[in-house]
């Protein structure tokens, strides 16, 4: 078969909630939330092209924990775009690269589906805004509308209100997950208190790391009390050196903010060297949409 027309390639970047408040929950059970999202230049990439039928293939580090079938987010991505505008949705070839740990508090599964809805958005041509996509986005998944925005913001409802964060400064991060995917209904099955207080309110006049002291990860005591090496990766963090540290989502993945790019990249080869099983990353977080 012969591809007709040139890739198209999207970052899917990771996801990271620098805090993340659990405020109450809906009759349906999803939680109300609050949180402080940044996406990193470190993610998964997705390539798209005109094919004579359709197809899907992924490689990379995590290749082995990604389902091919139907129930993988891209392919339903895929298939709610072609359903809304059926008129533009040719057959389409997909290639993931899974660089980033599934199930593991970083958008993953969320930030393909939503590079997939960018990128078919623009191969097919399809005249679409962005609060729409947003909108057909979100039955796929609570994280899909800010994993589109791609870049700082507060998320509140269950994620689907928005609100830009400007001038957010780009932070030289760690990631840290110890290779335990951890089930998001299982976190949110194992909070004790549902019904916590929202974050303070995030002006410019806001020093970042005093701002963030004061704010929490209300999963992460239910995700610790899963996966309990959660708490050390945290550890791992703070002892080389982070001036912060956190887990981001449902986790496992920990985050650090470090002082600058050479502190974060040699924390990330301590850990790494120490912990080869692990995953361990130095990247910045974007103050802007992913580049392609
Ligand atoms: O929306 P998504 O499929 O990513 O969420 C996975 C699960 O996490 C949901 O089925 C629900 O159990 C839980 N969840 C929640 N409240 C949210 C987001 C997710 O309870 N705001």
């Amino acid at each position: 078969m012969t591809l007709n027309t040139a890739p198209l390639a999207e970052l899917a970047p990771a996801k990271i909630n620098l805090a993340l408040h659990v405020t109450g929950r809906r009759d349906d059970g999803y939680h109300l939330l609050e949180s402080l999202v940044v996406f990193a230049e470190l993610g998964d990439r997705i390539t798209v092209s005109t094919y004579e039928t359709d197809s899907f293939a992924v490689d990379g580090r995590f290749v082995s924990d990604v389902p091919l079938d139907g129930g993988n987010l891209v392919l339903k991505a895929r298939d709610a775009l072609r359903a809304a505008f059926p008129g533009h949705a040719r057959p389409v070839s997909i290639a993931l690269e899974k660089n980033l740990p599934v199930a593991s508090g970083i958008g993953g599964g969320s930030s393909d589906a939503a590079a997939t809805l960018r990128a078919l958005a623009r191969l097919w041509r399809i005249p679409v805004g962005e609060a729409e996509l947003a909108r057909l986005a979100l039955p796929l998944g609570a994280d899909l509308p800010m994993c589109l925005a791609g870049r700082p913001l507060v998320a509140r409802g269950i994620g689907e209100h928005l609100e830009p964060v400007e001038d957010f400064p780009a932070l030289p991060t760690v990631l840290v997950n110890p290779g335990i995917a951890i089930s998001t209904p299982d976190v949110f099955r194992a909070l004790t208190r549902r019904d916590n207080p929202p974050l303070a309110a995030l002006t410019h006049a806001c020093d970042m790391f005093e701002w963030l002291a004061a704010t929490r990860n209300d999963l992460e005591p239910a995700a610790m009390s899963i996966v309990p090496a959660v708490g050390e990766a945290l550890d791992a963090l703070r002892q080389t050196g982070a001036a912060f540290a956190r887990m981001s989502g449902s986790g496992a993945t920990c985050f650090g903010i470090f002082d600058s790019q050479a502190a974060a990249q040699r924390a990330a080869d301590a850990i790494g060297s120490r912990q080869p099983g692990w995953f361990t990353a130095a990247t910045k977080t974007m103050i802007q949409e992913p580049r392609r």
